[in-house]
């Protein structure tokens, strides 16, 4: 006769045991992680005290940048950069092609090539403890173009690889300029785009590696948005100047960021452009 509600109760008094041995397993782990977040909490304001940033997982010094090269810096952003980080008292090697662009920027400068076979080798033997990876070549064009889409994949995608392959074990700090155009596939800019999607995952990867496999590299991506250069003509919307670009950067670096919107507020539209269904991103045309 009290079978069922014997059973009923049993049912009830496991269950309350249960709940009573997940809430106080809950409670543990929640007084874990608030003793967890307080000792981290405790170690970065320590950290900030003592000037020291934590990226990859691993402490480093914010003077670590001290002597860096900027590739592609003879227009637009790269030259911003060289002006900005020289004013902020750091070494800085211009590097680009156009050998009298580079000579009205003075100081240290090398012609240079990214695609060359031997610019890794150029870079290396400045002893340059960073490495900003500006170079980029993208042009809109009306109809799919495979020379100008070959030229991206070689500046952006092969020389890059090779620039960041060897800064894994041979620099503290590689930072690339990739782009949100790099965040889905766009019409009028489909090789340049593809390009720098290669950059943006490449980056995480690297980022990951140096974070996994204990290299002290750190790896910095650039997103810009619309930048007023000879690159970023063509659209008025949210440009910013060169100028204010390479602050957000030099700022972004100097606080320990790893993925740089430029300018910040373009977080929202690679969100945005992250979170549309296919469905509806095609159906807008993105020039
Ligand atoms: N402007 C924008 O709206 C925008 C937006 C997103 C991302 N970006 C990215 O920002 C970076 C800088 O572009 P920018 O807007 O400042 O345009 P830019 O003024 O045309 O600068 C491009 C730079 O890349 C250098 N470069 C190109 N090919 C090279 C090569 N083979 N070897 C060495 N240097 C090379 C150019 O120097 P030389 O020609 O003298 O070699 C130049 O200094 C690019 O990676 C671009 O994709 C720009």
């Amino acid at each position: 006769m009290w079978g069922l509600p014997g059973a009923a109760l049993n049912i009830a008094h496991v269950g309350l045991s249960t709940w009573a041995m997940s809430a106080s397993k809950i409670g543990d782990v929640a007084r874990r992680f608030g003793r967890c977040c307080a000792t981290d909490a405790a170690r970065a304001v320590e950290n900030v005290r003592e000037g020291v940033v934590n990226c990859g997982g691993m402490k480093r010094k914010k003077e670590m940048m001290r002597r860096v090269a900027v590739l592609g810096a003879t227009s637009g952003i790269g030259r911003a950069l060289v002006v900005r980080l020289r004013e902020e008292g750091y070494e800085v090697v211009a590097v680009g092609r156009r050998r009298a662009l580079l000579e009205t920027l003075g100081g240290e400068t090398l012609t240079l090539d990214v695609t060359a076979p031997d610019a890794v080798a150029q870079v290396a033997a400045l002893g340059v403890d960073t490495v900003i990876y500006n170079a980029g070549f993208g042009e809109r064009t009306a109809l799919p173009d495979a020379s100008r889409t070959a030229r991206a994949l070689e500046v952006n995608v092969i020389a890059f690889e090779r620039f960041a392959q060897w800064a894994l074990t041979a620099c503290r700090c590689f930072v690339a300029t990739a782009s949100i155009a790099g965040v889905r596939g766009l019409e009028d800019t489909n090789g340049y785009s593809a390009s720098k999607a290669y950059m943006i995952n490449a980056m995480e990867g690297y980022r990951r590696k140096a974070r996994h496999g204990g290299f002290a590299c750190r790896y910095v991506t650039l997103l810009p948005g619309f930048v007023d250069t000879a690159m970023g003509q063509a659209s008025r919307f949210w440009r910013c100047s060169a100028e204010t670009a390479a602050n957000v950067i030099v700022r972004g670096l100097q606080r320990g960021g790893e993925v740089l919107y430029v300018t910040p507020r373009w977080r929202w539209i690679a969100l945005l452009m992250r979170c549309l269904p296919r469905g509806i991103f095609e159906r807008i045309p993105l020039k």
